[in-house]
């Protein structure tokens, strides 16, 4: 029997734009209830009656997807809903642009815990590795942990006319939000004043020039975190998961927020989805297998790689040296700078 890859229905659907706001159908969130069973591909369009899609569009959209591999039939419905021509609604301006800053990635995730801030720190150190100008920024309001993770605790940055002054250490340019409070202050802060906080904060530091910056951003995909999301010029988005389906559930989350914000999905990183024993260095599947990769299929995003469950990662971040500075010739590190690096390519 005829059949085709979800993925590459996904990937066929991204390809039309809506000519009013040039961004494509999925991302706008106008396309419901896809199913692809066979050769066959089912799923409706939302259009607003105020600003209908032309009728060539659609036509355009069939021809695509009949000329894909495997399919035999394509099923478009088309509902009419008022208010969804120009996407989520009620979007707040875009987010100004940073000085100095030229390409802004957040390190995200669903679930808490699954190694955001490991991956952000990594991935930044190996950026740099590979000769680019790096910042790293520690969005987490709620638990910031890069005074710990880049050895920098008790440190104060200093005010320069009015800017505060980044932290350079390992060879890139640290900010945390962990430096301006105390470590025993209650976060009671809510989500409207956790924008405002992050969104002037980063626009008060003095970044000089930078090629990348990479934020670590606080987990979960609620308002809180989507209207951080709204606040800060994203270029991209990391999703990092673990491969248990609690993770993963929370990771699709993930990845329909900032579907919905327009913001692309760099890619999926699979963290501890393998168990290096460290006696033989053999590399284990311990938990469902490639989970992350599967989940990227499915929604049409790359898969940048997997890091393993390793020893060393611990105590090499939480004694603030990570493992791609501390043990550069590791294979961890090695995977984390394979990850930068398609990362770097446009992934
Ligand atoms: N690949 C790995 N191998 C071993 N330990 C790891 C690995 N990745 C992360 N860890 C450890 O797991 C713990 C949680 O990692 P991390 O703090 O990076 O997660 P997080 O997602 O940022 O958490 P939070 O949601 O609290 O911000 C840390 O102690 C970290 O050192
Ligand atoms: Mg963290």
């Amino acid at each position: 029997m005829p059949s085709v890859h979800e993925r590459d229905v996904i990937r066929t659907i991204r390809r039309v734009k809506d000519p009013d706001s040039d961004k494509d159908l999925i991302s706008l969130g106008r396309v419901k209830e896809l199913t692809v069973r066979g050769g066959e591909v089912a799923f409706k369009v939302l259009v607003d009656p105020a600003r209908p899609l032309s009728e060539t569009v659609l036509k355009d959209l069939r021809v695509m997807l009949e000329e894909l591999d495997g399919v035999e039939k394509v099923a478009i419905s088309v509902q009419q809903q008022a208010g969804v021509a120009s996407g989520p609604a009620k979007r707040p301006a875009p987010a100004q642009p940073i000085p100095g800053v030229d390409h802004v990635l957040a390190v995200a995730s669903g679930k808490g815990g699954v190694g955001k801030s490991t991956v952000a720190v990594n991935l930044a150190l190996a950026m740099a590795a590979e000769g680019y100008r790096v910042g790293i920024l520690d969005a987490d309001i709620y638990g910031p942990s890069l005074p710990t993770m880049m050895g920098l605790k008790g440190v104060q940055p200093v005010v320069v006319e009015k800017r505060i002054q980044p932290i350079e250490k390992y060879g890139v340019r640290v900010m945390s939000l962990g430096f301006l409070v105390e470590e025993d202050t209650p976060m009671v802060w809510r989500g409207p004043m956790v924008h405002s906080a992050v969104t002037q904060f980063l626009r008060e530091v003095d970044w000089g020039r930078i090629d990348w910056l990479v934020v670590d951003m606080p987990p979960g995909t609620g308002d809180a975190h989507l209207t951080l999301t709204q606040g800060v010029p994203l270029d991209g988005a990391v999703i990092v998961t673990t491969p248990q389906d609690i993770a993963l559930i929370d990771a699709r989350k993930g990845l329909r927020m900032f579907d919905k914000v327009g913001t692309r999905v760099v890619g999926i990183v699979e963290n501890m989805g393998t168990f290096v024993c460290p006696d033989c260095g053999a590399e284990h599947e311990i938990f469902s297998r490639g989970g992350g990769r599967a989940t990227a299929e499915r929604y049409g995003v790359p898969f940048l790689g997997t890091i393993p469950l390793h020893q060393d990662v611990a105590p090499s971040g939480d004694g603030g040296d990570p493992i791609v500075h501390s043990r550069p010739d590791s294979p961890i590190a090695a995977r984390f700078r394979e990850i930068a690096r398609r990362i770097l390519s446009g992934a």
